[in-house]
């Protein structure tokens, strides 16, 4: 309900409440993700090259556990941060309460089942059965 940025910017929120914490959250995985997603993005496209991508390719790199804990952690921070900035969209932009309940109540319900389906796909993916 408050205003977030008044004059443009976005300054640590007072106190130590969720909203602070939030703050610091959006920085931290934001660095994390300035490793994570341009690591993922250099070799897809330039250690593996996006022609040679196929079904075998990601056989080959999931045979390895820490590609797998790699895609997770990369899969947990780009949606939960991801979906942390949509929240302060929401926030700014969707003013009426119930409307926002709404909007907000999709947002989170989305992100659950992509965590959840994205998560799913790491850890059961069957290199055997290729
Ligand atoms: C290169 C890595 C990234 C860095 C360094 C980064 C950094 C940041 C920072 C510092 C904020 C400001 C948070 C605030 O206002 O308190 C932010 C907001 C946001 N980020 Fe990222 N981010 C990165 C990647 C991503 C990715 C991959 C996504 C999409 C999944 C994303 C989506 C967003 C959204 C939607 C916002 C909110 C924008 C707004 O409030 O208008 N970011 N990011
Ligand atoms: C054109 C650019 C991209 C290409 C070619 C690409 C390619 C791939 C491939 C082949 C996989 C399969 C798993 C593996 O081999 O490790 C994968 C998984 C994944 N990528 Fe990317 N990627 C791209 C951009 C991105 C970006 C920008 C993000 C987010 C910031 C991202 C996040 C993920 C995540 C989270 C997974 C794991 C998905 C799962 O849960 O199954 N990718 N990517």
């Amino acid at each position: 309900m408050s205003e977030r940025r008044e004059g443009g910017g976005h300054n640590r929120p007072a106190g130590t409440g969720f909203e602070s914490k939030a703050w610091f959250f959006m920085r931290l995985s934001g660095v994390v993700l300035l490793g994570l997603a341009v690591f993922h993005l250099y070799w897809m496209h330039f250690a593996i090259g996006v022609d040679n991508i196929d079904f075998q390719t990601v056989v080959g790199r999931w045979s390895n556990p820490l590609w797998r804990l790699y895609d997770f952690a990369l899969l947990v921070f780009a949606l939960s941060h991801g979906f942390n900035g949509l929240r302060y969209a929401i926030e700014d932009y969707v003013r009426r309460p119930g409307r926002r309940l709404v909007v907000k109540s999709i947002a989170y319900v989305a992100g659950f089942l992509l965590i959840s389906a994205g998560a799913y796909i790491i850890f059961t993916f069957d290199v055997g059965a290729a």
